[in-house]
């Protein structure tokens, strides 16, 4: 049985937090199921730590579902959430619905996110109205990157934290079932938290959210670009997969791998007899 919005919903009202994590692919999304992620999301930071682009923004409706395809493989019980991608929802009505549509269908998600605020409301009313849960995206919104000149607190001054808490309240009438919040100043995130009745879901936007998402590539020390300040090391998984390739290398180098262990044998006198035929 997977995570439902309404189990979300539930446990913001227990007060019980949140964990969700990205997936891209199939084996990451089996190891995070298992350990009890109750949401992951197939977001387009896709683009930059699989992908090596230097934005989000080249990710296209295609990569989101092959990646979302393998990540549901991959899942039994995790809510799988599909980003998409810059300019899929915002050309036209007709447009934004064919592209969720396929989201929904050829990737078999159970939800997608979209980024903005009151700009995007009808759009998520409409999605939802046509069946699709929608998890909602504000303050640092990376897809705006141009437009927001760079990866900026949002929030801070009056007018605009006052512009954030509609957008928020603007995302829970047009129907989400929850708002990532990124990069926010911890007090904002917080009031918006009380503001709202559908969970908050924070990265960069302090510990008052109802949940914390964060990048896989980044608690596990696996992309080597750069770390975030507000991520935490959980492994050092890029070190350890450096030293075993290291470890590797040397040994077919050396002949020390593979060995009889990992090799089979056949009877000498086949061999033999097509030695002697040339
Ligand atoms: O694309 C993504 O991974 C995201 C998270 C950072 C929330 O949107």
């Amino acid at each position: 049985m997977r995570t439902t919005p309404d189990q979300l919903r539930a446990m913001k009202q227990r007060g019980e937090r949140i964990p969700m994590l990205t997936a891209y692919d199939y084996s990451m999304a089996s190891i995070l199921d298992a350990a009890g992620v109750p949401i992951l999301l197939v977001g387009d930071t896709l683009g930059m730590v699989v992908l090596g682009y230097d934005s989000t923004l080249p990710v296209t409706l295609e990569d989101i579902i092959r990646h979302s395809q393998a990540v549901v493989r991959g899942t039994k019980n995790a809510m799988v959430v599909a980003d998409l991608p810059f300019l899929t929802f915002q050309v036209s009505r007709e447009e934004t619905m064919r592209n969720a549509g396929r989201v929904m269908k050829e990737a078999g998600v159970q939800a997608v996110k979209l980024e903005g605020g009151r700009r995007v409301a009808e759009t998520v009313h409409a999605l939802v109205e046509a069946g699709i849960p929608v998890m909602g995206h504000l303050g640092l919104t990376p897809q705006s990157v141009n437009v927001t000149g760079g990866f900026k607190v949002q929030g801070k001054t009056e007018a605009a934290a006052r512009t954030l808490l509609e957008d928020a309240k603007l995302l829970e009438q047009a129907g989400v079932f929850s708002i990532v919040l990124e990069l926010v100043p911890t007090e904002l995130a917080a009031l918006i938290t009380e503001r709202v009745s559908v969970p908050t879901i924070g990265i960069g936007a302090g510990p008052r959210c109802d949940g914390e998402v964060q990048v896989i590539q980044d608690i596990l020390g696996l992309f080597p670009d750069f770390a975030p300040r507000h991520t935490r090391r959980y492994a050092e998984v890029g070190k350890a997969i450096h030293d075993a390739v290291v470890a590797y290398v040397a040994d077919v180098r050396s002949r020390a791998f593979p060995t009889a262990k990992q090799s089979t044998s056949m009877d000498a006198a086949i061999i033999d007899r097509l030695r002697s035929q040339q």
